[in-house]
């Protein structure tokens, strides 16, 4: 089973990626995590290149996407290792975020055709403004312009593939998003919701 968090930034993944993998545990499943960009050359160089102000550029965005792509060929393998076998992945960031946010659908497709496609999407989605307040504080014109679009681009990826993306509504406090993702994803894992408010 691979489950994958996905959403702006700022809509509290890996918050709720630690939460998620001790209850998956505590229900006595192994869980392996992942996070994408990963720790490899190739993700270096990509937290690198978000650095720059004008990674939102559209031609930066293209060269990310290429990147990206590179650096999920390396998971592929790392996935097929023994220590990850018969165990719930959960990753932080899927190609679905190349999706999202570096456009040209067909060709993001094509160069992430090797992939693994996730089982489970759970769309942490959160307003922008809050997202802003979030990461930077900055109301910046051009950032909040390129998160409206990464969110929409989301929604018409749920739309699209309903039995695959879960929407949780990521504007509420960190406990209720937690619930709410428990009772998403318990159904797909035939856990017990005894416990959740
Ligand atoms: P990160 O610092 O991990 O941000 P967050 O904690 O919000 O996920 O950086 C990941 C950034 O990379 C984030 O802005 C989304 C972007 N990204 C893409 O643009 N395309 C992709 O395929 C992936 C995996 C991430």
């Amino acid at each position: 089973m691979y489950i994958v968090l996905e959403g702006i930034d700022g809509a509290g993944k890996s918050t709720q990626i630690s939460a998620l993998k001790g209850w998956l545990e505590d229900s006595g499943l192994e869980v392996e995590t992942i996070v994408e960009p990963t720790d490899s050359d190739i993700g270096v160089l990509i937290r690198k290149i978000l650095q720059n102000p004008n990674a939102t550029d559209e031609n930066i965005q293209k060269i990310l996407g290429l990147l990206f792509a590179a650096d999920r060929l390396l998971l592929v393998d790392k996935i097929a290792k023994e220590e990850y076998c018969n165990k719930i992945i959960i990753s932080d960031r899927s190609f679905y975020s190349s999706l999202a946010y570096q456009n040209h659908p067909e060709w993001i497709a094509e160069i992430n055709k090797f992939a693994k496609k996730p089982d489970i999407v759970l769309l942490l989605d959160l307003d922008v403004d809050l997202a802003i307040e979030r990461c930077s504080g900055e109301d910046e014109f051009e950032k909040k312009s390129f998160l409206i679009d990464v969110k929409n681009s989301y929604l018409d990826l749920a739309k699209d593939d309903k039995d695959r993306f879960k929407i949780i509504n990521a504007n509420n406090g960190p406990k209720k998003v937690q619930s709410d993702i428990k009772k998403a994803i318990a159904p797909f894992l035939g856990i017990c919701l005894s416990g959740i408010d």
